[in-house]
């Protein structure tokens, strides 16, 4: 049996705790969230915790699951790795390269895992798309693009994810998009240029997040990706297009699909695990339910059928890892902390270039 504490029961910390306690072999034995702690902890038949300290002293905890806003990983994904736990963090892990580097660190000083909550690559769409890439079907990547883009009405209240301070904006808080990109190019990219402007979205109704977002990145061997995000788009979108020398792939999470065309013939793929999932996520995006391509959820809220498959297998694999299962070389570097660390070193490479309005090596985040 492996035990889990999780620190932050909201609307995602919440649910992968119960999901995590459905594997026959894991069991939640407390939780500590100032607000949310008891009620979950009530519901899931475990303790809640005073403090942090409380959660990551007791010894019956092997893993502890972090799921507070952005803003507030570190803290708790330190003190537990100094305690000796395993971890599993929420993404963006943090929201600079320093606080990343830092919880990287702490925890290979202490010998425990650190799983980012990087949910794409739980993807079967995205699996699928390394895949294809490795077994040559596409040729040699020359090139991605990928949208994140819809609008954003007013909200009943302003949530901690649209303040920039507290959540990173759209850039760090879909963190997804990027850091795919990079595993697909198998590297960081070598220059980034961004532009980002709050166009549609100031005032007291709104946060203070840039809702339009522009990035274009230089890899190696004359390698490049555009991306965007924002919610400041009337035509939303949301996809992954992969481009190669032989053929191309684009992976559509608003009409949800994966698609791969070679020589001009196009084959279909499911993007997540069932037709059912994905036909849920395109009605979803089509309906009224989303607001701005995004769904901001919060505590009490329950995730869509399609996030709750990927959280499944994402759990599954955490609490599979924790009882001594070797680790695919995809998924390695993201049982380090190592892929999330680069993808936020990309992202402050791209607040660096619309800051000073110039490109950025990413080298300078990286050397600072
Ligand atoms: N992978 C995904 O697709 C996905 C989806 C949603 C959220 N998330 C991530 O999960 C994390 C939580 O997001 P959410 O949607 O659950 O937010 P939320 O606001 O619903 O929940 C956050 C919870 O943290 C608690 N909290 C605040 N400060 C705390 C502290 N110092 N210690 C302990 N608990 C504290 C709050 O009381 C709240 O219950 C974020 O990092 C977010 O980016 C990931």
């Amino acid at each position: 049996m492996m035990n889990y504490g999780v620190v932050g029961v909201g609307y995602f910390g919440a649910e992968l705790a119960r999901i995590m306690k459905q594997n026959e072999d894991a069991n939640i034995v407390a939780v500590y969230d100032p607000d949310n702690g008891k009620t979950i902890a009530e519901e899931l038949e475990c303790d809640a915790t005073e403090s942090l300290n409380e959660l990551v002293s007791r010894n019956d905890i092997d893993c502890v699951i972090v799921a507070t806003p952005n803003y507030l990983h570190k803290e708790p994904v330190i003190e537990a790795a100094k305690h000796g736990k395993h971890v599993f963090c929420e993404k963006p892990i943090a929201l600079s390269y320093q606080d990343c580097d830092e919880m990287v660190r702490t925890c290979e000083e202490n010998n425990v895992t650190f799983m980012a909550g990087h949910v794409m690559n739980f993807f079967n769409g995205v699996h699928h798309a390394k895949q294809l890439i490795k077994d040559g079907v596409i040729g040699d990547v020359l090139y991605c693009h990928s949208a994140r883009n819809g609008w954003e009405d007013v909200q009943p209240s302003v949530s901690w994810k649209k303040i920039r301070e507290k959540s990173g904006g759209h850039l760090y808080h879909h963190i997804h998009e990027l850091d795919c990109v990079q595993f697909i190019m198998g590297e960081m990219p070598e220059t980034v240029y961004m532009n980002a402007d709050n166009v549609a979205h100031r005032g007291e109704a709104f946060g203070d997040e840039d809702d339009m977002i522009f990035i274009n990145m230089k890899f190696s061997n004359h390698r490049y990706a555009v991306l965007e995000w924002g919610s400041a788009f009337h035509w939303p979108e949301h996809y992954l297009l992969i481009q190669g020398t032989r053929g191309a792939i684009k992976l559509d999470m608003f009409d949800a699909g994966g698609t791969l065309k070679v020589d001009g013939k196009e084959t279909h793929f499911l993007l997540h695990e069932s037709q059912e999932e994905d036909d849920d996520r395109t009605r979803i995006y089509h309906g009224t339910e989303m607001d701005g391509a995004i769904q901001y959820g919060k505590p009490g809220k329950k995730p869509p059928m399609w996030l709750h498959g990927i959280m499944v297998k994402e759990m599954k694999y955490l609490n599979d890892i924790m009882h001594g299962m070797e680790p695919d070389d995809e998924f390695r570097p993201l049982l380090t902390g190592e892929a999330a660390r680069a993808a936020i070193a990309t992202a402050d490479a791209c607040t660096k270039s619309s800051a000073e309005g110039r490109v950025v090596k990413v080298s300078e985040i990286l050397n600072k």
